[in-house]
């Protein structure tokens, strides 16, 4: 009996990819298995972003060359693929991760669009009541996007806006980064090394 039972992530086209790469990399290091999607937009911000040109025939050297290792553990779902696993509620996924999510995303997820693969698994995620963790990234907010952000949230999903805190010492922008991959994974009880932790000691992480 196959009984891989991964988190969902899904990439969509808001600037923030280093935050996505930063979440797959920790599931992983935690040894679960993730599946990818990414959308249609998040291939311009993957490529505006770090170079790479990912692309659905050859995702595997392009997911390997962004995530710095062998995605092995890694399945890959086109965006477009509307048959793929994560579309249905009986494949076993465990929840899901939009990050970095577009306020498009945010939007079409909110009232139930389903435009592509990635809205489609967000909604089989909230209506199969599995974690869903929304990581919006814009600013400012629209009024429509902060009603689509509550709309998420009294949906059941979490809405952990792409908001580095500075209190852990982080140093550099990998740090600030990881710190907001920390938070989506504890979101989701998946145990990391990223940050140093609130100790309660003012100045502990300087
Ligand atoms: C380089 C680039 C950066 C973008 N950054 C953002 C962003 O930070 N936040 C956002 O909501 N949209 C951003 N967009 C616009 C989205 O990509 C656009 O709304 C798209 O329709 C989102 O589609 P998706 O949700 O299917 O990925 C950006 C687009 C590009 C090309």
């Amino acid at each position: 009996m196959n009984t891989r039972a991964p988190w969902v992530v899904g990439v969509s086209g808001a600037s923030g990819t280093p935050y996505a790469r930063s979440v797959i990399n920790g599931l992983l290091d935690a040894g679960r298995p993730v599946d990818v999607v990414v959308s249609r937009a998040a291939r311009l911000t993957i490529l505006d972003e770090t170079g790479i040109a990912f692309r659905d025939a050859h995702w595997t050297e392009d997911l390997g060359e962004w995530l710095g290792r062998d995605p092995v553990d890694v399945r890959h779902w086109p965006a477009g693929d509307l048959a793929a696993g994560p579309a249905s509620g009986s494949y076993p996924a465990l929840g899901m991760v939009v990050v970095p999510a577009s306020t498009a995303a945010v939007a079409g997820i909110a009232i139930g669009l389903s435009k592509d693969l990635l809205q489609r698994a967000a909604d089989v995620t909230l209506k199969e009541r599995r974690p869903l963790v929304v990581v919006p990234r814009e600013t400012p907010y629209t009024r429509a996007t902060l009603q689509h952000l509550l709309e998420l949230h009294d949906a059941g999903a979490v809405v952990l806006p792409a908001s580095p805190g500075f209190y852990s010492g982080a140093k550099s922008v990998d740090q600030l980064v990881d710190f907001v991959a920390a938070k989506v994974l504890d979101a989701i009880g998946v145990p990391h090394d990223l940050i140093t932790r609130w100790t309660g000691e003012l100045g502990a992480g300087r």
